[in-house]
């Protein structure tokens, strides 16, 4: 019955919470690689080893399947595992699929030619790998013309919250988004692109102002996997038991993790 989740360390755990609630009966295990976060400084080879390093864990646990809740193995190692990595009857999902639907009002396999679409300026905060991968713009390309995207790559943020210092992520939240601001000044939608920053969602609404569409990426990979497991139910994996694994150090990532969500949240050593 079990899906995995992974990400660098704790953001996934928006992504576990928006599919937990869509998905009661499944058990989820959750693997955060704490002790190497942030990805999002690595270079792409590292995401990949460090990828598939969590993802196998998540097959020992019974996972068949599993979902990086994280943009930047999404965006950097995920391409590259589904063509030479990943071995039948198992399947690894990332996060950028159903945002990507949303975004341009179409299914991810509908290969007609691009076409305009409701969105065009888009503002996209998402960590240095992700933006400098550019596989967000590229997806968006190939599907929709005359979008606009403006990408800012917010260094420190995910440092900030994995240290649990929500004084210095709210800040530096604020000045990311200035800085973005100051290149497009009016943008239509804003794409919180990496998972930890749905836990400063308020911070990023509060500085963009009135009036720009927040695309909640948990709510949209939810509902995107509860359509994929009603219509492939074989990639339940045999595993039963919901489980917040860590390669950190367990007392700290549960003390990090229940400062965040607000409410108890125990980890056990991966
Ligand atoms: N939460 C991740 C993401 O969505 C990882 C960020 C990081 O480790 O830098 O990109």
């Amino acid at each position: 019955m079990a899906v995995g989740i992974f990400d660098s360390g704790l953001g996934g755990l928006t992504v576990y919470d928006a599919v937990a609630a869509a998905l009661p009966e499944v058990p989820f295990v959750y693997l955060g690689d704490n002790a190497h976060a942030p990805y999002g400084v690595r270079d792409a080879g590292d995401i990949f080893d460090l990828t598939c390093a969590g993802v196998e864990r998540l097959w020992d646990e019974g996972c068949d399947l599993v979902i990086l809740a994280c943009n930047t193995a999404s965006a950097a190692a995920l391409r590259r595992m589904q063509e030479s990595w990943v071995p039948e009857g198992k399947r690894v999902l990332g996060v950028f699929v159903p945002l990507i639907e949303a975004l341009t009002e179409r299914q991810w396999g509908d290969n007609s030619p691009p076409r305009e679409v409701r969105v065009k300026h888009v503002a996209l905060f998402a960590t240095p790998a992700t933006v400098a991968s550019r596989a967000f713009q590229r997806e968006l390309a190939f599907r929709a013309i005359g979008v606009d995207v403006e990408a800012q790559p917010c260094g420190g943020v995910v440092d900030a919250i994995e240290e649990g210092d929500e004084i210095l992520a709210e800040a530096l939240v604020r000045s990311h988004v200035e800085a973005l601001l100051r290149r497009m000044l009016k943008p239509e939608a804003a794409i919180l692109g990496c998972t930890h920053y749905p836990l400063m969602e308020p911070i990023f609404r509060a500085a963009l102002g009135p009036g720009v569409e927040v695309y909640s990426q948990a709510a949209l990979v939810a509902a995107s996997l509860k359509d994929y497991l009603a219509r492939r139910p074989g990639f339940r994996g045999p595993g039963s038991r919901v489980r917040f694994l860590t390669t950190g150090e367990p007392a700290r990532v549960s003390t990090k993790a229940t400062q965040f969500l607000r409410r108890k949240i125990a980890f056990d050593a991966a």
